[in-house]
């Protein structure tokens, strides 16, 4: 049974830090920000906003936009890694929240959970569900996936400058008219690891920012690998011998904490499939400079440690190998579009992967490209650690669900913080009527009940 996105919305908080201010502000060359890192605005929630009321934001827009009622929804799940709660699921606060537009108790079927694994959590949720439609459990229902994150580090860390909020949902069902993931062949890496976590009672993670870098990469690529053997068993692919598998995908989407990760994620990527084919030679001649290998297991956590002379000639090669006209071509085509989104909204930690594919969609669309039929390569990761790998096939019927994609409308009315507001909101201290936006469209909150913790909500029509 097919099982795939129908639709997907993204709900973005209407506050934002501008990086030239932040750069002045902290003394970081705005260079760092712009080009090393990718990032130009980071989206930031008023004194009255929680993940809760973003996902519920963005719940509400795919069910209104698609005229779906709460009976056509048989799950809703919710990924997080800012959750406010260590035992009442973020889920029902959302139905909490729909049940104020579509009556008490309207939801009262849908059942589901709140996941947890950093960044990648979303993607487990997705994974989980959609096998919940191909088993034919959903009995023509829809699965309602909503990611949500408000990335937040603390003040004058490395990490403050990687920042975000938003939320993405993602309507899956048996007839989708997005995409169609492909069967049996997801893939995933785990390792228990300390890169990025965050203990109770902390409101920021303890990050170990260059070490979650490699991690990534290298958990990516080891998703890569097994997404690769599962291809080629099932006969989804077939290689040619001088093909490597990224010529069989059309369109990558990466976990993006900040857009340039995307870039530096198939600069690597490119490396450990390209090496084995006879184009290598004469790209490594061009680029003037022999790829750096680690004698033993290459490619492993332990073996690049070890080396830090060999972290920075593997960063020089990653450099070179960026510029190089064989490199900047698979960028252009396959990766680029799905990075501008996050270059203007930030981290949003399990929904910055969703928020880069529905950027691609978008900005491919415009290029006047057909793209039903192309297959889509999600990489997904999350610290402590995991990734994911999986694919699937963009539908003849996107076109009816692009039409309304518009991102640049869905940030035109954002207004900019100045520093100072920013830090104050950042601190927290702020009681949730005193907000910089109260007006704000959507869920707020309206109160946090100081003695036992609960939560109300209102919508502003
Ligand atoms: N002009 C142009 N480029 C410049 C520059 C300048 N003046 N100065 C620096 N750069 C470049 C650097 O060369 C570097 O690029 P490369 O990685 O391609 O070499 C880039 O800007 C960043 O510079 P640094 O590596 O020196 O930056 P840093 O060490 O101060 O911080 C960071 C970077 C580690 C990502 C930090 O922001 C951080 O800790 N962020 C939070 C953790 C994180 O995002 N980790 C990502 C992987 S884990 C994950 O993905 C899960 C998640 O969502 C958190």
């Amino acid at each position: 049974m097919a099982a795939g996105i129908d639709d997907i919305a993204i709900y973005v908080p209407e506050l934002y830090v501008d990086t030239n201010d932040f750069a002045k502000a902290r003394d970081v060359d705005i260079d760092k920000l712009q080009k090393g890192l990718g990032i130009y605005q980071m989206a930031m929630v008023d004194n009255n906003q929680d993940p809760a009321c973003l996902a519920a934001n963005a719940a509400l827009k795919i069910m209104k936009r698609n005229d779906i009622s709460p009976g056509d929804v048989g799950r809703l799940y919710i990924s997080t890694e800012s959750s406010f709660d260590e035992s009442k699921a973020m889920n029902a606060y959302i139905i909490g929240m729909l049940e104020q537009i579509y009556g008490d108790g309207t939801f009262a079927h849908c059942g589901g959970v709140e996941t947890k694994f950093a960044c990648v959590s979303g993607s487990y949720a997705l994974y989980d569900n959609v096998n919940w439609i191909r088993a034919g459990e959903a009995d023509g229902s829809y699965a309602l996936v909503v990611v949500s994150d408000i990335a937040k580090y603390e003040l004058g860390s490395s990490g403050e400058m990687t920042q975000g909020a938003g939320a993405v949902a993602m309507l899956l069902n048996d007839t989708p008219r997005l995409l169609s993931f492909d069967p049996r062949v997801t893939a995933t890496s785990i390792r228990d690891e300390y890169d990025f976590y965050r203990p109770f009672g902390k409101d920021t993670p303890i990050v170990h920012g260059q070490y979650s870098n490699i991690l990534y990469l290298i958990q990516v690529r080891k998703a890569l690998e097994l997404y690769k053997e599962k291809v080629l068993s099932t006969g989804l692919i077939k290689l040619r011998s001088d093909e490597t598998i990224l010529d069989h995908i059309d369109y990558l989407n990466m976990h993006l904490p900040y857009s340039a990760m995307g870039r530096k994620a198939l600069a690597y990527l490119v490396r450990h499939e390209w090496r084995q084919l006879p184009r290598w030679r004469g790209i490594v001649e061009r680029m003037g400079m022999e790829e750096p290998l680690p004698d033993d297991a290459p490619g492993t956590i332990e073996a690049m440690l070890k080396d830090p002379d060999f972290i920075k000639k593997d960063g020089a090669f990653n450099h070179r190998l960026m510029e190089t006209p064989e490199f900047v071509d698979i960028y252009e085509k396959k990766l680029a579009s799905s990075l501008v989104a996050s270059r203007m909204i930030g981290n949003l930690y399990t929904a910055s992967l969703y928020l880069g594919f529905r950027s691609s969609l978008e900005y491919e669309h415009r290029k006047g490209i057909d793209l039903a039929g192309k297959r889509v390569g999600f990489g997904s990761y999350g610290s402590g650690s995991s990734a994911m790998v999986f694919s699937g096939v963009i539908l003849d019927r996107y076109k009816e669900v692009l039409k309304n994609m518009h991102f640049q409308s869905d940030i035109e009315k954002r207004r900019k913080l100045t520093l100072e507001e920013y830090e104050m909101l950042h601190r927290g201290q702020m009681p949730v009527s005193e907000a910089i936006l109260p007006g704000a469209e959507g869920f707020v909150l309206s109160d946090v009940d100081k003695t036992n913790g609960e939560r109300s909500y209102v919508y502003n029509p």
